[in-house]
């Protein structure tokens, strides 16, 4: 027979593999948030094509805002499962074989630390992929396995799961089938991630997506804006310039993207008593001068 104690500890180890866990020490994380989506959040501010001729020739800048420094407090899960001081750019070791450059997680992490200097370490779990769909993200595949997996053993270390920051959709935009799916899609992502992760009133921070190179952008943005799920905010993106691959957000308006998250995550922790407002859209502020759609119009062929 088994024993009593066996049983308890069996029921306790889920599917994280143990091989991960080693690595991960014991250290002063406190507050735990999954970066996932598709290229904006994995950051592609700075990232230049210098090819000719249709040739693509990618390189990052190099440039990291002050906004986007890296801080004793900020710490990022690695692609090794070590807790590593965070750098630009956060994603470099996760969405490989691309070009990654600023994205929002940095200025996020250090305008949550300036609003509240009290909140203790910050640990980052960088997940995005850049070019995925939502199908992609689905319950059980690949993206989704490694999205819980890294959060996981995260959170061995101590400290407390405090957000999903999440921005898609792009490449949803392309078929009417997939644009009409979205919503459905998007609610059972955020539903089962919140189950999986055993953490029901986690806080998801997505964003809305402000013009795409495909046609069906408004669809997928109703989706977004639409989702009635009681956990999630959404911060717009519209206004934010895009860069001059018209494909996607620049350096700066990664800075403001990442301070529009803080603000919604901080608002999450001051409302958490009362039950959040359904579909609250904190809106950008950034210069609503030029529509990204006409920009999309010349769109380039990069990604
Ligand atoms: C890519 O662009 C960089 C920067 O202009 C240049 O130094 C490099 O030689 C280019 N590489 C290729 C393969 O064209
Ligand atoms: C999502 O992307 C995968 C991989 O690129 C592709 O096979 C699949 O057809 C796409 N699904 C949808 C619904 O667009
Ligand atoms: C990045 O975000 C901007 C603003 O919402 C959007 O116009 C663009 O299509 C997005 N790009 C990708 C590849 O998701």
């Amino acid at each position: 027979m088994i024993p009593f104690f066996w049983l308890i500890l069996l029921a306790h180890i889920r599917w994280v593999n143990t091989a991960d866990l080693a690595n991960v020490p014991t250290s002063h994380v406190l507050n735990i948030f999954i970066l996932a989506g598709q290229s904006n959040m994995s950051g592609r501010g700075g990232v230049v094509n210098h090819g000719q001729n249709g040739m693509v020739n990618e390189t990052w800048d190099g440039v990291i805002p002050p906004e986007c420094q890296s801080n004793l407090n900020i710490l990022k899960l690695n692609a090794g499962f070590q807790w590593v001081e965070a750098q630009e750019p956060l994603h470099q070791d996760i969405d490989l074989g691309k070009v990654c450059g600023v994205g929002p997680g940095m200025s996020f992490a250090n305008s949550v630390l300036k609003r509240d200097p009290n909140i203790g370490v910050i640990g980052l779990v960088p997940c995005a992929i850049g070019g995925t769909n939502i199908s992609e993200w689905a319950r059980g595949g690949v993206l989704y396995n490694h999205m819980i997996r890294r959060t996981e053993a995260a959170l061995q270390g101590g400290g407390k799961l405090q957000g999903l920051l999440w921005y898609q959709g792009e490449s949803d935009t392309q078929s009417l089938e997939d644009a009409k799916l979205y919503r459905f899609r998007l609610k059972r992502l955020f539903k089962n991630v919140l189950h999986d992760l055993q953490s029901p009133s986690l806080p998801v921070i997505q964003v809305a997506l402000a013009s795409s190179l495909g046609p069906y952008m408004e669809q997928i943005r109703k989706a977004q804006v639409g989702i009635n799920l009681p956990n999630v905010r959404t911060v717009d993106a519209k206004g934010l310039p895009v860069g001059m691959d018209y494909v996607h957000i620049t350096t700066l308006a990664q800075v403001q993207l990442g301070q529009m998250l803080a603000d919604a995550f901080l608002q999450t922790q001051t409302t958490q008593a009362v039950l959040l407002p359904v579909d609250q859209t904190v809106t950008s502020n950034a210069p609503k001068c030029c529509s990204n759609f006409v920009l999309d119009l010349l769109s380039s062929p990069f990604r």
